[in-house]
């Protein structure tokens, strides 16, 4: 039987000490399916929080981790048709760390030739995410101003794209100085640094314009100096809570300033949403994607027998994703 390597855990718990790399037998296509081989995948926060079971949705064990990432169609299954071999979709999301999967082919996400693969590699999770939190929550217009934390996390650099293509400018917070300037390379209006009571001095960063949009992946202080920033009826998207520190409920903010808290999640959007608003979305990422307005960073790619490498890079200072590529 033909085999693939795949990165898998058999208990929950910190992926340094729950990952390895295994081999697996090569699935083949059954009728109305397609097989696919990886190209590239990438490494999320959720990836962790899948492996140490704290994520909102867990896998059957044992699981091979990861959830996004971008394929190659290589064999058709019996009774395939409007698809061929060659075309890019969608990697599995079901355990993305391996080499080969089959799909169902009315599953299938097709990637739009004129997409870096790279950039494909990374589509799937954080830029929807980013144009989600850009367009369901305030009605944003050309000049509104927004705020984020970890800016230079790949959904922050997503907003700051996006934002600047919509015509609304974003303050970023960031915890380190170095990401300043590249921030404003990649598009960035102002870029505070955390903890440096950025949030006194709203006027200066926005010309006199009100913070109407609060974007926050972190929580803690973080998510408390953004809340003293916005203007009064303002909404504050939780979406991550990369401290893991419990948030204070700020009580006089929510009756004086009538502040608003809401969250959101991607998964359960895709799972919820009306038919053909997802694949809208998508759309929209690609074409991004495509004409180079949306462009991630990646900080560093390594095949699944170097993950060790991988995983230490990811969890340390960087600019950009980190890619699996096998
Ligand atoms: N709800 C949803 O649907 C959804 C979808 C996508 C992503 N997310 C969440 O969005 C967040 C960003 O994801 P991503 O893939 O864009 O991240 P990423 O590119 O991997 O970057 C991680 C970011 O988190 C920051 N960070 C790490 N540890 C931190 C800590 N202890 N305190 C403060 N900041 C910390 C990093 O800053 P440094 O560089 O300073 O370490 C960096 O800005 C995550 O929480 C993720 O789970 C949620």
């Amino acid at each position: 039987m033909k085999e693939q390597l795949a990165l898998r855990h058999h208990e929950f718990g910190k992926a340094d000490a729950v990952l390895r790399l295994e081999s697996l037998p090569r699935p083949e296509p059954g009728a109305g399916e397609v097989g696919v081989r990886l190209l590239a995948a990438t490494i999320n926060p959720s990836d962790y929080g899948r492996m140490d079971g704290r994520y909102g949705l867990l896998p059957e064990l044992p699981a091979v981790a990861g959830r996004e990432g971008v394929g190659v169609i290589e064999s058709l299954g019996a009774g395939v048709e409007g698809v061929e071999c060659g075309q890019r979709v969608r990697f599995t999301d079901a355990g993305a760390w391996r080499e080969q999967c089959c799909l169902p082919v009315e599953s299938l996400l097709v990637v739009p030739e004129g997409v870096p693969t790279d950039q494909a590699a990374m589509a799937f999770i954080n830029p929807p995410t980013s144009y989600c939190l850009l367009r369901q929550f305030v009605d944003l217009k050309a000049g509104d101003w927004i705020v984020q934390n970890a800016g230079n996390s790949a959904v922050g650099l997503a907003v700051i794209q996006m934002a600047k293509a919509l015509g609304i400018h974003t303050v970023s917070a960031v915890r380190r100085a170095e990401l300043i300037e590249p921030l404003k390379v990649l598009g960035a209006d102002q870029v505070v640094l955390e903890g440096s009571g950025w949030e006194r001095g709203v006027p200066d960063l926005t010309k006199g314009k009100g913070l109407r949009l609060a974007l926050n992946s972190v929580g803690g202080t973080s998510a408390i100096a953004q809340l003293k920033a916005l203007e009064e009826g303002a909404t504050q998207v939780t979406f991550g809570g990369m401290t893991g520190e419990a948030v204070r409920f700020p009580t006089r903010y929510l009756i004086f300033n009538d502040l608003r808290l809401l969250g959101f999640w991607w998964d359960a959007y895709c799972r919820t949403a009306e038919r053909g608003a997802v694949e809208a979305i998508m759309a929209a990422v690609f074409e991004m994607q495509a004409n180079g307005s949306l462009c991630l960073p990646i900080a560093g790619k390594y095949s699944f027998s170097e993950y060790k490498e991988a995983l230490a890079h990811h969890q340390s200072p960087r600019l950009g994703k980190i890619l699996l590529t096998p």
